[in-house]
């Protein structure tokens, strides 16, 4: 999951990892392990029968849920996964990734820099953590682990939209670190990425990673009355906070995957500019703010 980033020191060849959250732990997972990249080996024979059986119960969990909830796209994805009863090999799902759209799953100890994630993500490798949740954590986990990040992120990457998306984020996220600016962009991954919704003629659907691999979010976020839904605005987004210790009170309601790839398409350069004019003057918008005249979705 992300942001607002933060960072830690003295891991990997004195690279901060980025953490997403305000955290002060050092992030789970064995980095001696990892190349200068941060991939890693799926080290498969390392689970136990617990892993594969905790990753069985969450997979069954979240898929009896998704029909009316997660956008169709998702639904007709989340069977490239596999074998539902145990931890998927990340290189059979990157076989059927790549024929499919080009992307490959990498295997990564954990989260990485934010530099080292927009290069795989801008070279089409979605870099996937490989440990998994204790059973004692089976409801909630604070750093993403391998359940996360398969179920939640990888079968959109199978919608060619959405895995063009992906990759522009990863190249608009190198540059974006030269600008000083990966605060900004960091929401748009959050609010799109990991709790993005989407209007469907059947009504609203989900497509975050962060709704999707949730238990309890993926309701609440799509039929609760207790959130705002808005229109899916580049500017407003990236002037709104989030709260991460929580479910969404704020989700951005996008129309089509295209919208998302050509709203990334641009430069932001000048948006970024544009933004940090419109927080001077007007602050940043807390979330569960609605602005006067915005548009909303209600349920
Ligand atoms: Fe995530």
């Amino acid at each position: 999951m992300s942001t607002p980033i933060d960072f830690h020191s003295g891991m990997n060849q004195g690279v901060a990892p980025v953490t997403y959250g305000t955290g002060d732990r050092p992030p789970r997972g064995n980095y001696a392990r990892a190349g200068a990249d941060y991939t890693c080996a799926q080290d498969w024979a390392v689970y136990t029968d617990a892993d594969h059986d905790t990753y069985r119960r969450l997979y069954a969990r979240q898929l009896q849920q998704l029909p009316g909830l997660a956008c169709d796209e998702f639904i007709a994805a989340v069977r490239q996964l596999g074998a539902p009863e145990r931890i998927p090999r990340f290189d059979d799902i990157s076989e059927r990734l790549h024929r499919a759209t080009g992307w490959q799953i990498v295997c990564v100890p954990g989260l990485i820099p934010e530099e080292a994630f927009f290069a795989l993500l801008a070279a089409r490798k979605f870099p996937v953590t490989d440990w998994i949740r204790k059973p004692e954590e089976f409801d909630y986990v604070v750093e993403p682990d391998v359940f996360h990040d398969l179920f939640g992120h990888v079968p959109l990457l199978f919608d060619p939209s959405f895995a063009d998306y992906m990759q522009a984020y990863g190249a608009g996220g190198l540059k974006a670190s030269r600008l000083d600016a990966c605060e900004l962009l960091a929401r748009l991954y959050w609010y799109t990425v990991e709790f993005g919704l989407i209007d469907t003629k059947q009504g609203l659907r989900a497509y975050g990673a962060g709704i999707l691999s949730s238990a309890g979010e993926l309701r609440h976020s799509v039929t609760s009355p207790e959130p705002q839904r808005v229109a899916f605005d580049l500017q407003r987004l990236m002037r709104s906070r989030y709260r991460i210790d929580t479910f969404q009170a704020t989700y951005f309601v996008i129309d089509s995957f295209r919208q998302l790839f050509d709203a990334t398409a641009p430069d932001f350069t000048p948006v970024y500019a544009q933004v940090r004019a419109e927080i001077a003057l007007s602050g940043e918008i807390e979330a569960g703010v609605v602005l006067p005249g915005e548009r909303r979705f209600r349920v």
